[in-house]
């Protein structure tokens, strides 16, 4: 599938997709519990999505059984929310969302600490989220897409921590996955070159340790292979002629 150049009216949907992902993640952070399970996070996103007259799109997607990927401390992505599974005080958890609104998608991540949290936690979480913005302070029209990639990965690892390298960002649009990959670490290939009117979805997977992950036998959640916690942040953008609009925030 070609790189699509979406129109204003595309555009248009995007923003609204993204304005209420935005507003879906801000009510789940508020709402964030030591005590409370996976499901519940997941029952509670489902109905704000939904409560704005929008679609959750990973609900069914190849299967995934929920509407909002809740993955915590060592679990990377993809969690899968589980009624008795409850979060403690001290853990991060990584909640991952998303929305079709009038046919257009959006897709978000953001992770959180659970009530106090340990410093080492805490830089795990901050150092992901920035290495975003380190990302697409390259995400502009005449670029490389690798020049994303790799400034995701030289932010990161200048903190000693891993790039997850078996899951990558995707573009985005009226499909959830979309080309081009977007790798969060440098490859030689040098991508395709950026233009006004793409849209695609960054989302750095940072662990504490080795960057080397493994599958649950549920075929859904990735874990760390060493045990180390893992952050996640993700955004939609739009490439523009001059700064990129971030969609999703
Ligand atoms: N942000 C995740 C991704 O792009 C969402 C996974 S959706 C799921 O892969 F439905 F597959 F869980
Ligand atoms: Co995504």
């Amino acid at each position: 599938m070609a790189v699509t150049i979406k129109s204003p009216r595309e555009i248009e949907l995007m923003r609204e997709a993204g304005r209420i992902l935005a507003k879906t993640h801000e009510e789940l952070a508020k709402n964030l519990r030591p005590g409370m399970s996976t499901w519940d996070i997941d029952h509670m996103g489902e109905e704000i999505i939904r409560s704005y007259g929008c679609i959750p799109s990973f609900k069914n997607y190849n299967g995934y059984p929920a509407s909002i990927c809740v993955s915590v401390n060592d679990e990377v992505v993809h969690g899968i929310p589980h009624k008795e599974h409850f979060l403690d005080e001290g853990d991060i958890v990584s909640l991952d969302a998303g929305v079709i609104y009038k046919g257009y998608h959006s897709d978000a991540a953001r992770t959180y600490g659970i009530g106090e949290i340990d410093d080492d936690a805490k830089k795990l979480i901050e150092v992901t989220r920035q290495s975003f913005f380190e990302g697409i302070k390259f995400a502009k029209a005449g670029n490389h897409l690798n020049d994303i990639s790799a400034a995701i990965q030289k932010y990161a690892e200048s903190f000693g921590f891993g790039v997850v390298r078996d899951l990558v960002g995707h573009g985005i649009g009226s499909h959830l996955h979309e080309d081009p990959e977007i790798p969060n670490f440098a490859r030689k290939r040098k991508g395709i070159l950026l233009q006004p009117g793409m849209t695609l979805a960054i989302e750095p997977m940072i662990t504490e340790g080795s960057y080397e992950v493994v599958w649950l036998d549920d075929d859904w959640t990735v874990m760390t292979e060493d045990g180390g916690w893992a952050a996640h942040y993700e955004n939609t953008i739009l490439i523009t002629e001059g700064e990129p609009e971030i969609l999703s925030l």
